[in-house]
């Protein structure tokens, strides 16, 4: 009997301390919202209406898609297919991502923009945001594009990738339908689920306000970074939960420093030497390499051939480095 109670005894002791330190919580619809904690940002987003007037959205299910490697860059929008903005990214594809700053009257505003079921006219009639025209809208201004939010530090405008996943034939939703019935609904692209839709969104202008357009220029402080409203994913019926950035010098961004891992010149020039046979490099040109990650070494070499190959350099110096480097950061400034 004591033998038995010490055999149990041990047992619990050995479950509790396998035991994980998080509870299995349930997943459900819209499990983002619901049943999670999750930083995402307050973005509305402008499209054209059937008269030619800017609709508003909020929106926050919104992130970068395609960011290297492709011909275009690209965001991704999650949102229900019936919305004003769904339906207007169908039929005219342009639209505008507006990113607001931290302000407790944009948020409200954004807040009462997200009510479903609004039309363009009831939801702009007293809305607060100051509408301007895009760069697209004065670079073309015979096109039609939807107008842009002033109260922003930066504004992505952007075209609908319909060509993806085969959506050049969506159809709007008739008049009083409230989602879609197909035979089949597309992955990744279009018209996702019954009352989903996901729209790759090609990145056509970054529009941003001065202070943080030079802030990226010449290098960002502390003081560049905008004010930025981010909520948390969580709602519940009667709040949408946010958080805000006291404007206060106490609270600004802080830098955490990157860790800095140098490699030795000595495989720095290994690498350097069997990248190509007709191109070689110098010590000191090795030299201003040691602080590049070594995964990326091979590609970073491989771009300081194709520059010394169209320059018909055979040695490459550490000022042909600098050449290269400016170069690239010339492109980047591009
Ligand atoms: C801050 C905020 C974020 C929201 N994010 C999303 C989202 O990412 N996807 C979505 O479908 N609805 C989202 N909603 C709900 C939409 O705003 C709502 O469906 C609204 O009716 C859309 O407006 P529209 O019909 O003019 O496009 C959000 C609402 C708020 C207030």
């Amino acid at each position: 009997m004591i033998f038995l109670f010490y055999n149990d005894y041990g047992f619990l002791i050995e479950k509790w301390r396998q035991m994980s330190s998080f509870k299995d919580l349930r997943i459900v619809d819209n499990f983002y919202q619901t049943s999670a904690f999750f930083p995402m940002p307050t973005v509305i987003i402008s499209t054209l209406a059937d008269d030619g007037s800017t609709n508003c959205g909020a929106y926050s299910l919104v992130q970068p898609y395609y960011v290297a490697g492709k011909e275009y860059y690209a965001m991704l929008l999650e949102c229900r297919n019936s919305s004003n903005t769904a339906q207007n990214l169908i039929k005219r594809k342009k639209c505008a991502l507006n990113f607001i700053y931290d302000d407790k009257a944009l948020f409200k505003q954004a807040v009462k923009l997200g009510f479903p079921g609004d039309t363009t006219a009831e939801k702009m009639k007293d809305c607060i945001y100051t509408l301007e025209d895009g760069i697209r809208a004065e670079e073309d201004p015979n096109g039609s594009y939807p107008k842009v939010i002033q109260e922003c530090f930066q504004v992505f405008e952007c075209t609908w990738v319909d060509s993806l996943e085969n959506c050049e034939g969506t159809q709007p939703l008739p008049e009083g339908q409230d989602h879609y019935e197909l035979d089949k609904y597309n992955d990744f692209n279009g018209i996702t689920t019954p009352y989903g839709a996901h729209f790759i969104l090609k990145i056509d202008k970054i529009l941003m306000k001065e202070e943080q357009y030079n802030g990226i220029i010449n290098g960002v402080t502390a003081k560049d970074f905008p004010n930025i409203p981010v909520d948390y994913g969580y709602r519940d019926s009667k709040n949408f939960w946010y958080t805000r950035t006291p404007n206060n010098f106490l609270y600004k961004p802080i830098g955490e420093l990157l860790p800095i891992r140098e490699t030795s010149v000595a495989s720095v020039q290994y690498a350097a030497k069997r990248i190509d046979p007709e191109v070689q490099f110098t010590d000191e040109a090795c030299a201003k390499l040691v602080k590049v990650p070594r995964i990326f070494l091979p590609t970073v070499l491989k771009g300081c051939v194709a520059w010394a190959k169209e320059n018909n350099v055979t040695l490459v110096t550490a000022e042909h480095m600098d050449i290269i480097n400016d170069k690239r950061s010339k492109e980047k400034g591009k």
